[in-house]
């Protein structure tokens, strides 16, 4: 029964944007990972090193397993986190990338503090949801979307394009070599 889209990418590269409109506009119901995790209590504190939450994954596959199995809806999911959707329900994962220093100056903007920027952009130059989301869901039913340089309208074509199964296959994007041409790697290294 794969009736769900995924929608994930570290966070900042505008997946709670982008899932919202296409909530909106294509009928899926959204389900945004931090809200249900919230609500159902499966925050399990908080990491005071990171300043983020930990999550009660257990908790949290089992509630998404009971709201997934719903007969004829489909659903978009979004979250950095978009692993953790069991996979018998994922039709299509979309990992949302972005150039590492167009996201370290949205970060900043947000206000997160200096440790939260460099580990989120450094999670985004590993690939990590990316290669989170491959040893999940496999390599067939995921893709990447590059965001940088698209306007919000483009990047809502890209994904949509994405989700019918036209886009980049994982291994696309690659900041390390991107930015080590460009000469700016460095930057990202300290
Ligand atoms: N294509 C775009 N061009 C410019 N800015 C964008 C674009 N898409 C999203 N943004 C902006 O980037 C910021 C982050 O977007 P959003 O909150 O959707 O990210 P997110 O991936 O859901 O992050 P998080 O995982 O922290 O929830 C927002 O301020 C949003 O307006
Ligand atoms: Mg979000």
């Amino acid at each position: 029964m794969k009736n769900s889209i995924v929608i994930t990418g570290t966070p900042g590269v505008g997946k709670t944007t982008v899932a919202r409109e296409l909530a909106k506009t294509e009928g899926y119901r959204l389900i945004e990972l931090n809200t249900i995790a919230k609500e159902v209590g499966a925050l399990a504190g908080q990491d005071p090193d990171r300043g983020a939450s930990i999550i009660d994954e257990t908790k949290l596959k089992r509630e998404l397993a009971r709201v997934l199995k719903s007969e004829g809806a489909k659903f978009i999911v979004e979250g950095h986190y978009g692993e953790i959707v069991p996979p018998r329900f994922v039709e299509r994962a979309v990992v949302i990338r972005l150039d590492p220093r167009i996201l370290r100056m949205r970060l900043i903007e947000r206000g997160y503090a200096q440790s939260k920027v460099d580990e989120n952009v450094q999670a985004e130059i590993l690939d990590s949801c990316l290669v989170n989301a491959v040893e999940v869901f496999g390599e067939g039913i995921v893709l990447e979307v590059d965001a940088t340089g698209l306007d919000f309208p483009q990047l809502l074509m890209s994904v949509r394009e994405a989700i019918s199964g036209r886009g980049l296959p994982p291994g696309s994007v690659n900041w390390l070599t991107r930015l080590q041409k460009e000469g700016v790697l460095h930057e990202f290294l300290r």
